[in-house]
């Protein structure tokens, strides 16, 4: 749907630390109150091996991406799955109130208990209250118009797909069983854009 493509985003690293440390990109953190109890929210897919961690655990972190983020961070962590990679082994990172965060590329993080869970379909939406935060450095924080204009990387075949349903582009054709890492649509799906 075009309008959706209107919503503005930052970006963001969900993480947790159950049966192992992983992770993922989310472009879906939103504050949801602001009286004594900060609650946030995330959107995060019934199939990401981080969702189900995070339900496990009850606990997570939302890392804060910034402009200076290499774009392999957002590559091992947009588009791999914490279930056969570990993906924090590849950064440098600290584990903060055992939760991991990475030491650079981030303008601070916040640590989250989970409140509570919406069913949203092919998503939940994960409620939680922040517990301990901090900010790191004061650099821009990354939006995900910076992300698509600046740091995707363009495969050079010249062939793009878009995601009908969220606008999400592939660039490249799509290997079999893609699915779109924002919606989780199939890739059979998809339109093609060049
Ligand atoms: C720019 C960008 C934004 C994304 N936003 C979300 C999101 O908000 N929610 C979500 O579930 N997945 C999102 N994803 C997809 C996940 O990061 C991706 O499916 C990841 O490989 C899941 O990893 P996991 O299986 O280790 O949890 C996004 C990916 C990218 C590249």
């Amino acid at each position: 749907m075009d309008i959706l493509r209107k919503l503005t985003y930052g970006l963001f690293i969900i993480s947790t630390n159950s049966t192992k440390l992983c992770g993922c990109v989310s472009n879906t953190v939103v504050q949801l109150s602001s009286g004594d109890k900060k609650l946030i929210g995330v959107s995060l897919n019934k199939n990401n091996f981080t969702t189900k961690e995070i339900l496990d655990k009850k606990l997570f972190s939302v890392s804060i991406l910034s402009k200076e983020v290499s774009s392999d961070v957002i590559n091992e962590f947009g588009f791999t799955s914490s279930k056969d990679n570990d993906k924090f082994s590849k950064f440098n990172y600290s584990l903060v109130d055992d939760m991991p965060i990475l030491n650079e590329g981030i303008i601070g993080y916040i640590l989250v208990k989970v409140v509570n869970i919406v069913d949203a379909d092919t998503h939940y939406l994960i409620i939680g209250e922040i517990y301990d935060s901090k900010v790191l450095n004061e650099g821009e924080v990354l939006t995900y118009k910076y992300y698509q204009d600046n740091l995707k990387q363009i495969k050079t075949n010249g062939v793009s797909y878009r995601c009908p349903v969220c606008g999400y582009i592939h660039n490249g054709e799509l290997p079999d069983g893609f699915k779109c890492p924002l919606c989780g649509l199939d890739g059979s799906k998809f339109e093609k854009v060049s």
